[in-house]
Parts: C-alpha cells; sequence; structure tokens
C-alpha cells in the first residue's frame, strides 16, 4: 500500500504560467458555442491581464529565430533588425513578460488622463487578488471534492491565499478525509475533501487508498456529502481514478459481508456515479447560496510519441509546452467529458447550475509542468528505478506554483458576477 501525501510541489513553474493564460485566449474563439458564457469571463479575464494592473503586463515578441528563446530589451532587438535585416519587429505575438512590465503605474504618472486611467474609474482586475477572493470568502465555506489533482488545485489555492496574507492568522486542521485551511480575519474556510470517485469507493481512505482493485457503491454519496453540506462554494473533479476498462459496482454496503458485486464496464460506473452526485446536487444544495463548479479532467503525459519523441518516454526531462494548436493526448478522455456535459445539463432542467471550467485544453500542452522525478517518493526507489529515473516520473500531478494557479485564476474569475 503506497503512502500518499499532500503534493507540495517544489519545482519552479511560474513563469511557464503566463504563456498558458495566453493559449487559453488563443483557444476561446473556438467553441464559442459550446461555452459562450465561459468564454465571455475567460476573455475579460485575459484582456484584463493583457491590459494589465498589478503585474503582469504584456510585451511584443517577435517570432524571428533570431530573437531566441529568451525576450530581448528593446535596443537588442532594433540592434538584431539592425544586424540581420530579417527581424520584422511588426509581427510577433502577445507575451506574459511579469519582470519588465508594466513600465510605470497608472497612479505614479501625473500626467495620466482620465480617460485612459482605468483602475481608477473601476476597471475590475480579474487578475488573482487575494485581498478580493478573501473577501468573497468571508464567514463562507468553499470545499473541493474530489482526487489529488483536485487537491493539488486546492494547495494551490491555499499558497494564493497564504502568500498574500502574512499578517492574517491562519491555520489548518485535518479530520478525516477533510482538511480545513482556515483565515481568522475572514472567517473564511477553504477545505479540501478526498473523494476520488465522488460516490463511495474503497479507495475513500484519505491516506490508504492505492488498491489493486477498485470498487464503488454506485448510488451512495451521502456519507461523503454530509461533510460538504452547507458550503457555500463546491468544487469538484473525478476522471483519473476512473481509468480502467471495469470497476465492480457494489450494491449493499461495505460493512455488511451480503453485498452483490458486479464488473461494471467503466462509462457506465462514471455514469451511475454522476447520477448519484446529481441527485445529492438537486436535493441538498440550495442553488440561490451555492455557487458549484466541476474542472474538466486534467491530462496526463506518458506518451512521448504523442508530442513526437520515442514513444517510451514520458513527461521526464521536459522543459518545454507543447506548442502544436488543439494537441489532445489518448489520455483525456472525451466520452467522460460528454457525460459530464450531460450531467450538468440534467441538473439545470431541474434549477441547479453547475459551472464546468475546462482546463483540460490549456493543460494538455504543459507536457513540462509535471514533478517528473522532482517529488517525495512514498517508498524507496529500486536500483532498477534509480537506472532509469523515466520508469518512475509522476506525470499526472502538477507543481506548483503552476497550471493548477492558473486553473484557480479561472475559477476566480468565475466566482463574481458577470456584470462587471
Ligand atoms: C487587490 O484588491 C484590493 C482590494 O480590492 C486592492 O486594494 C489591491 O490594490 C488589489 N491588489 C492588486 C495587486 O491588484
Ligand atoms: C508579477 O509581478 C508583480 C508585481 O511586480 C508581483 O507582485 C508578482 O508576484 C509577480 N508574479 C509572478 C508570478 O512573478
Ligand atoms: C463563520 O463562517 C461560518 C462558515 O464557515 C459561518 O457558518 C459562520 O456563521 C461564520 N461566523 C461568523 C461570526 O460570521
Ligand atoms: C471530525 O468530524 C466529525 C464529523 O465527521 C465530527 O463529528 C467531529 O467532531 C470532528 N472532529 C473534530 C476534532 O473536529
Ligand atoms: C534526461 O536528462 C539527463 C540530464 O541531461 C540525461 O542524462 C538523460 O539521459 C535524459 N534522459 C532522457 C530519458 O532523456
Ligand atoms: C474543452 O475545450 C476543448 C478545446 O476547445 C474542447 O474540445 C472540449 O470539447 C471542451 N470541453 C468542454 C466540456 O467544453
Amino acid at each position: 500500500m503506497k503512502k500518499e501525501g499532500l503534493p507540495m510541489g517544489s519545482c519552479d513553474m511560474a513563469k511557464k504560467q503566463q504563456y498558458f493564460i495566453q493559449r487559453a485566449w488563443g483557444l476561446r474563439s473556438r467553441f464559442n458555442s459550446l461555452i459562450a458564457v465561459l468564454a465571455g469571463v475567460v476573455l475579460v479575464l485575459v484582456v484584463s491581464l493583457t491590459m494589465n494592473g498589478g503585474g503582469g503586463g504584456p510585451a511584443v515578441e517577435s517570432e524571428s529565430k533570431d530573437l531566441g528563446q529568451g525576450r530581448p530589451a528593446p535596443s537588442e532587438t532594433i540592434k538584431l533588425s539592425d544586424q540581420e535585416g530579417s527581424c520584422d519587429l511588426a509581427s510577433g505575438r502577445w507575451v506574459y513578460d511579469n519582470a519588465s512590465y508594466p513600465l510605470y503605474s497608472e497612479k505614479d504618472c501625473n500626467f495620466m488622463s482620465d480617460q485612459l486611467a482605468c483602475g481608477k474609474f473601476g476597471r475590475k482586475n480579474l487578475r488573482f487578488n487575494a485581498t478580493t477572493m478573501l473577501e468573497r470568502l468571508r464567514g463562507k465555506r468553499m470545499v473541493f471534492v474530489g482526487d489529488s489533482l483536485n487537491r493539488g488545485q486546492w494547495v494551490s489555492m491555499v499558497c494564493l491565499l497564504d502568500s498574500s496574507t502574512p499578517d492574517a492568522h491562519k491555520s489548518m486542521e485535518a479530520n478525516g478525509s477533510l482538511v480545513a485551511f482556515k483565515v481568522k480575519e475572514y472567517n473564511a474556510s477553504i477545505e479540501f475533501y478526498w473523494a476520488p470517485l465522488l460516490v463511495e469507493s474503497n479507495s475513500d481512505d484519505p491516506v490508504n487508498h492505492r488498491l489493486p482493485e477498485r470498487i464503488i457503491r454506485a448510488g451512495a454519496i451521502e456519507k461523503h456529502g454530509r461533510r460538504w453540506t452547507g458550503a457555500d462554494i463546491l468544487v469538484f473533479n473525478s476522471y483519473l481514478w476512473w481509468r480502467r476498462p471495469k470497476l465492480k459496482v457494489l450494491w449493499g454496503s461495505f460493512a455488511s459481508g451480503d453485498g452483490i458485486y458486479k464488473d461494471v464496464e467503466m462509462l457506465r460506473s462514471y455514469e451511475l456515479a454522476l447520477e448519484a452526485w446529481s441527485e445529492w446536487l438537486e436535493f441538498h444544495v440550495d442553488p440561490s447560496r451555492t455557487q458549484l463548479f466541476f474542472m474538466s479532467m486534467s491530462p496526463t503525459h506518458f506518451w512521448g510519441n504523442e508530442w513526437g519523441i520515442a514513444g517510451d518516454q514520458n513527461c521526464h526531462n521536459e522543459t518545454e509546452p507543447i506548442t502544436k494548436e488543439g494537441h489532445w493526448g489518448r489520455g483525456s478522455d472525451v466520452r467522460m467529458m460528454r457525460m459530464v456535459e450531460a450531467a450538468i445539463e440534467g441538473l439545470k432542467s431541474r434549477g441547479v447550475s453547475v459551472q464546468l471550467l475546462n482546463i483540460t485544453q490549456l493543460s494538455e500542452y504543459r507536457k513540462d509542468g509535471h514533478p517528473s522525478i522532482h517529488r517525495k517518493q512514498w517508498e524507496p526507489l529500486t536500483e532498477a528505478q534509480l537506472a532509469n529515473p523515466g520508469s518512475y516520473a509522476d506525470c499526472i500531478h502538477w507543481c506548483l506554483p503552476g497550471v493548477p494557479d492558473v486553473w484557480n485564476e479561472l475559477l476566480y474569475a468565475h466566482m463574481f458576477p458577470k456584470t462587471t
């Protein structure tokens, strides 16, 4: 049995993040019919990022190879252009440069025009602002429910809030499957509840859950739901634990010996679980008070041949994102995504609104964002593993800071009324 703890990442991916917000923007126009409302908000987010305020501003990077990887200082750019005569400064793409932009702040320019001072006239900066977030969470409970990917997103949220509030009184308390991060000044509670398959399963122990066989009690979610009844914001996910052809479904209880077990094809068992989940939401959540989110599947990077390297290599040693637009790995099962969409549609017709946050595509590009071999190992590595680091690379979870921070920026953008 493998023990799992909090996936506190250690590799620094902060720079890459910026790239991905930009990629997400590039994709928006493609599926506007599907999630037009979400797209609108994302666009606002991206535009506000691009317009800047409190951080990253835009820089234009020429696509010319002459410029190499790094973004050159303007003077260098001109020099290169003069030298080569081939660098077209008018063609390029937007990239984020948090280090050298903005070149001035709105407040510090005495001659700023009121026609252009957007911050002064109430332009909301949708980039994650911990203070604004904590105000939103004042006297509230936000609970992330799901697997270790969702827990990674919760850790990211905790770090986003913690690092920006050095003087606040904070605590972390665990009670079984529930861990709660609290910020006293705001009476805000940001929690994670371990339920990797949403419904009851033999993997529900928050520490010892790696069992060879996967058994779910398809209709049973109350035991979990009881712990998050009354939450103000719920963020669900459930995907990777389903990735096997069949699961054992139990009718009856784990405790009594007389349950009936049946092997059920994965998609059907996922559907059963989503039905139980929908039903729980329909009858236990007050939609006027509770905001509901479902995070789409988080991609993995196990097969190098998907991005053009030898097939037996995985994310190990990868340091750059995939640049092919629309890249989609075969680990991401569109059928399951459609099932979640259908469940959400069903709920909508019953008056319960769940927002699906589509983080799959933007994360697909990030083969470089996984911990790979840079994480704590819960069991000592064997000689064979040490000789072949790729064999134990984690190409599932995400380093922090990193990709889940971007998921939280999207979540943040969706947590405020869309009137702004
Ligand atoms: C975050 O929001 C607070 C209050 O709304 C504001 O005072 C502060 O300037 C914002 N911080 C940044 C970095 O934008
Ligand atoms: C971006 O820049 C702002 C302002 O300089 C800073 O507060 C913030 O921490 C930076 N973010 C990253 C990810 O470097
Ligand atoms: C503190 O927050 C909880 C929700 O986490 C809420 O039930 C309670 O009423 C709040 N207390 C105060 C004093 O606001
Ligand atoms: C832990 O949670 C249970 C509910 O599942 C509750 O009865 C118990 O009081 C909690 N323990 C602590 C120490 O908060
Ligand atoms: C990974 O990088 C290391 C150091 O550069 C190198 O020795 C090793 O051969 C690489 N492994 C793979 C699988 O590319
Ligand atoms: C998420 O976005 C991708 C790429 O645009 C798209 O193929 C997929 O259908 C979307 N999924 C959902 C649930 O909207």
